[in-house]
């Protein structure tokens, strides 16, 4: 039998497996080895949280730590004051850590650059000084809109040094969504690159990003780190190469001590509208969960071992365990500017052989594609080094998770399935690796401090074990979104309104088993479509689509897709009589491009006459879905004109 026959056996075997308990040699050496935390944490969660905020340097110490007597606007640590780039680079240098790496960045092309706390250290203050003498200052916002390099690291830092809160747009957005994000923002100052790489390639980032940026006042300065080379044009007055302002700047800046409740940063997330949501966090309960939630859920420690979260920094994942989480713990990270296929699809096994990567924290999406490409490819590395596993973004099917668990861990690494989202700022239902088994398909239990119920979507009452409800968050935490920026409102209807200023309303799906409550996570409930586990809305896709010229109307679907969970998929309906061509359909995916980026554009562009709408006018989503993925269809009464679904299914089976 062929070796990836013996593999579908095996796989096929450890499917009948429930539990996967943490191997003995994991569970001696673990730091956590039961579940007294969350006994502990359980007994009195708002002190537990306040002795894990300790483990932070604080200027002033907090006075108290919970204020919830205005929900649902929660404050944590009041009267404390701290620096989160403080925290993050100086304190380990005066700790006489200054010669540790901080991280092994591997570019596309194999360069290597070891970037240790003492080069952040002076880095940092040289780049807060630099935004200083562009007069940015405290409450400023900064957009950054970089790749994988260490330079977004410093200008994070640079950031949250001066107290200007960043707004990182993922390198995979389009120029038009950088600056939507900088003009809602109110951006003063952004700091992008020359131009970025990609498998090879080079494209042009600050030329793009001059082409839709001239018309914002808000934004006085641009800054522009020089590092794929190629034309860049300079605005006099406006913009800046990095490097020279850097070089210029002076090396000492105090770090400015901030209130606990100072806004760290602003994340624009994708919701139920077209209009991204400015997720904002906050310092001192931002950096206690995710240094907490770092530590304990990789099981970490910092002076052995080498940690890769796969991320890009510009998602929350990024943010919170490539950035703050690990330099909170004063970890090795490997950062890598490349793509997982790029020099050959082998490159992460040959970088984790490289830098003798302990723990790997990725997606499923990922996983799946290894998968596809064979275990042949991590066999040619030697992986014995790996000692614990993550996953986060989206549900992991047990059978990838298996996979993982098999080829890249080699039975011998724990896998931690880390289920939380932007909002919640860190990882909140998981499994602490010593102390608890890995149920491949379920992410856990809600941690230490953190409290869940599944309810009942009217009303509001938690159902039985075993049955699907609304995952909810029943007590405030540390980590949590304080608002959406600039839109209290908005923060209120989204995630308070359904179930009461106490609870938090999460947008997904979920089940909780009755033997150990381990919960599992389903999938989300609102328009909001998860695609290799990068959050967008099917609102904003489609008004992309829909101010293409020769569109009149559009919906847009997450079809379940084998390799990305789901794929956008858009019915489209044409002005006129216009007919729907191959070429339209290019020009349709590249007009997303343009929009809000490559990321967003459908995977399949689906023509239809007219869309299934109620009499009220709405969209029946649910019916195109079925449609879409060949399932029955369910009840098409309520339809203003049922025949809309059997010309569709005509379209459909005769694109087949
Ligand atoms: O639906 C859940 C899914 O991703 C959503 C959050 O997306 P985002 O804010 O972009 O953050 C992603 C990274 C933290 C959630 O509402 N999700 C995330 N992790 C998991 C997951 N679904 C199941 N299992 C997970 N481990």
């Amino acid at each position: 039998m062929t070796d990836t026959g013996h593999l579908e056996q095996d796989l096929e075997a450890l499917l009948q497996i429930e539990n996967f308990p943490p191997p003995a040699s994991f569970a001696e050496h673990a730091r956590i080895h039961d579940r007294s935390v969350h006994e502990a944490a359980a007994a009195d969660p708002v002190a537990w949280w306040a002795e894990q905020a300790k483990a932070l340097d604080w200027f002033t110490e907090p006075t108290t730590a919970l204020d919830d007597s205005n929900p649902p606007f929660y404050t944590w640590f009041k009267g404390g004051t701290l620096n989160a780039s403080y925290n993050a680079v100086d304190r380990h240098v005066l700790a006489g850590n200054g010669d540790r790496v901080a991280f092994h960045w591997h570019g596309e092309e194999g360069e290597q650059r070891a970037v240790t706390y003492a080069d952040l250290h002076r880095d940092v203050q040289r780049a807060a000084n630099a935004l200083k003498a562009r007069g940015i200052g405290k409450g400023d916002v900064v957009g950054i809109f970089l790749p994988m390099i260490p330079e977004v690291v410093v200008a994070m830092l640079a950031c949250a040094r001066i107290g200007a809160p960043h707004n990182v747009v993922f390198g995979g957005f389009s120029a038009e969504s950088v600056h939507e994000r900088m003009e809602v923002s109110e951006a003063k100052a952004l700091i992008t690159v020359d131009s970025a790489r990609r498998k090879g390639k080079t494209a042009p980032v600050k030329t793009t990003v001059d082409d839709v940026m001239g018309s914002l006042d808000t934004l006085e300065t641009i800054f522009v780190v020089q590092h794929g080379g190629g034309d860049c044009p300079m605005q006099d007055g406006r913009d800046v190469f990095w490097g020279d302002a850097l070089a210029a700047a002076d090396d000492e800046c105090e770090a400015e001590p901030l209130d606990a409740e100072h806004p760290l940063f602003i994340l624009y997330s994708s919701g139920s509208t077209a209009k991204p949501k400015g997720i904002q966090h906050t310092t001192g309960g931002y950096l206690t969960g995710v240094a907490w939630t770092h530590k304990h859920v990789f099981d970490l420690r910092p002076e052995e071992d080498v940690y890769w979260c796969s991320a890009d920094v510009g998602w929350i994942t990024g943010h919170s365990y490539i950035v703050y989480g690990p330099l909170m713990n004063g970890t090795t990270s490997v950062m890598f500017e490349g793509a997982p296929d790029y020099p050959h699809k082998g490159i992460w096994w040959e970088l984790c052989e490289q830098y003798g990567v302990t723990l790997f924290y990725t997606a499923p999406t990922a996983i799946r594609a290894c998968m596809k490409w064979g275990a042949d490819l991590p066999a040619q590395h030697d992986l014995s080094k790996l000692r614990l596993l993550g996953s986060v973004g989206e549900p992991i099917n047990p059978k990838a998770w298996l996979w993982y668990h098999k080829v890249i861990g080699g039975e011998r690494c724990p896998i931690v399935d880390t289920w939380w989202q932007t909002e919640t700022g860190h990882i909140m239902i998981t499994t602490l690796p010593g102390a608890q088994y890995g149920k491949p398909g379920s992410a856990g239990t809600p941690l230490p401090g953190v409290y869940a119920a599944i309810v009942d979507p009217d009303s509001g009452e938690e159902v039985p074990d075993g049955t699907q409800g609304l995952l909810t968050l029943t007590r405030p935490w540390p980590g949590m979104l304080r608002t959406l920026f600039g839109d209290d409102d908005r923060y209120v209807s989204t995630y308070w309104e359904k179930f009461g200023p106490q609870t938090y309303f999460v947008g997904d799906a979920s089940k909780r088993d009755a033997d150990d409550g381990y919960v599992w996570v389903i999938g989300r409930v609102d328009d909001v479509l998860n695609v290799s586990g990068h959050r967008m809305s099917t609102a904003e896709i489609e008004s992309a689509i829909v101010s293409h010229g020769k569109v009149a109307e559009s919906a847009v679907i997450g079809q379940t897709d084998e390799d990305t969970g789901q794929a956008v998929c858009a019915f489209v309906t044409l002005e006129g009589d216009l007919e729907g061509t191959p070429d339209l359909e290019a020009e349709i995916r590249e007009h997303v491009a343009q929009r809000i980026g490559k990321l967003a554009r459908p995977k399949r562009i689906v023509w239809a006459d007219d869309l299934p709408k109620t009499r009220s006018g709405k969209i029946m989503r649910r019916l195109l879905k079925d449609i879409a993925e060949g399932r029955a269809l369910g009840d098409v009464t309520t339809l203003r004109d049922p025949g809309v679904m059997q010309q569709l299914q005509g379209k459909i089976a005769e694109a087949q």
